[in-house]
């Protein structure tokens, strides 16, 4: 598709898979993908909020449709892949953005939690990208397929976040590595790096530490950014939007931090 100066953005009749598309950035990307006339599944552990979602959207003029899966498991990739084809005929784009948190020292880290991390964030993220390109493939067509990652992918943000780090430290070179892989289908991989981003999984409890303790963290963090506020998804949404978009064409294997300034301090 050409990106017209009119609209470079536009990503009409694209069908997308969001994972983790039920709340905060991924519903951030979600409600922008919709609204760019793409249709798209909302793939989260979460039913109901997936249902939710889609019904918010339900006006279009994309449309939007929800499904459970966990993507940590080995045939979630699968199972996206065949829910987005039978609703909407192809998978055009991918969005990994499922994922967990917790903050846990790695001094006090239990296996079973570090497993679970890197089965999310980063194992089900790679599973994900390639059930996805493999239909890309089949299609014929091009693709694009975007990893959520974090400025945690560049520069550690806190003590407890080891086995997250260790993730998004994955995704940034899954992404380098596979976006080489699949280059010559025409398939293009990019990430984004968000900063501090004002979601639901950032304004409770996370791991060890209370709400409280979190608010505490967050505000001290905010201190940190050179814009002075944590972001909103919808500032994560629009570049995502960006790199799905033909505005995009000519990039693959990149990062895109998105901090509001975090990094340069
Ligand atoms: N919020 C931030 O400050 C921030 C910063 C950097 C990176 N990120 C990354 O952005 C992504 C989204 O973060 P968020 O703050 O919006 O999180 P969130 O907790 O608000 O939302 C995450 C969504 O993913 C779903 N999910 C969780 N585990 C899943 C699984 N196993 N399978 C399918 N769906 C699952 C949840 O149900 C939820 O809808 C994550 O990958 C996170 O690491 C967030």
């Amino acid at each position: 598709m050409t990106a017209t100066l009119k609209n470079p953005f536009d990503i009409s009749g694209k069908n997308a898979i969001v994972t983790g598309g039920a709340m905060g950035i991924g519903f951030g990307i979600v409600k922008r993908f919709v609204e760019a006339g793409a249709n798209v599944v909302i793939a989260d552990i979460d039913l109901n909020a997936a249902e939710a979602a889609a019904k918010k959207l339900a006006e279009g003029p994309g449309k939007a449709v929800a499904m459970r899966v966990d993507v940590s498991q080995e045939d979630a990739g699968d199972k996206m892949v065949e829910k987005c084809v039978k609703e909407f005929g192809s998978v055009d784009i991918l969005v990994n953005n499922a994922g967990i948190f917790p903050s846990v020292p790695m001094l006090e880290m239990e296996p079973a939690l570090f497993d679970k991390v890197i089965a999310i964030n980063l194992k089900g993220l790679a599973f994900a990208s390639k059930a996805a390109a493999a239909q890309m493939i089949k299609q014929g067509k091009e693709g694009k397929i975007i990893n959520i990652a974090s400025i945690d992918s560049l520069h550690p943000s806190m003590v407890g976040l080891a086995a997250y780090d260790a993730s998004k430290g994955g995704v940034l070179m899954f992404t380098k590595n596979f976006a080489l892989e699949v280059a010559p289908h025409g398939i293009l991989v990019n990430a984004i790096a968000p900063g501090g981003i004002t979601t639901e999984g950032t304004s409770g409890p996370i791991g060890s530490l209370t709400k409280e303790q979190m608010e505490q963290v967050l505000d001290q963090f905010k201190q940190l950014i050179p814009l002075g506020r944590m972001g909103e998804p919808d500032d994560i949404a629009k570049v995502t939007l960006f790199l799905a978009s033909p505005a995009a064409d000519y990039m693959t294997g990149e990062m895109i931090v998105v901090d509001g300034g975090r990094l340069l301090k």
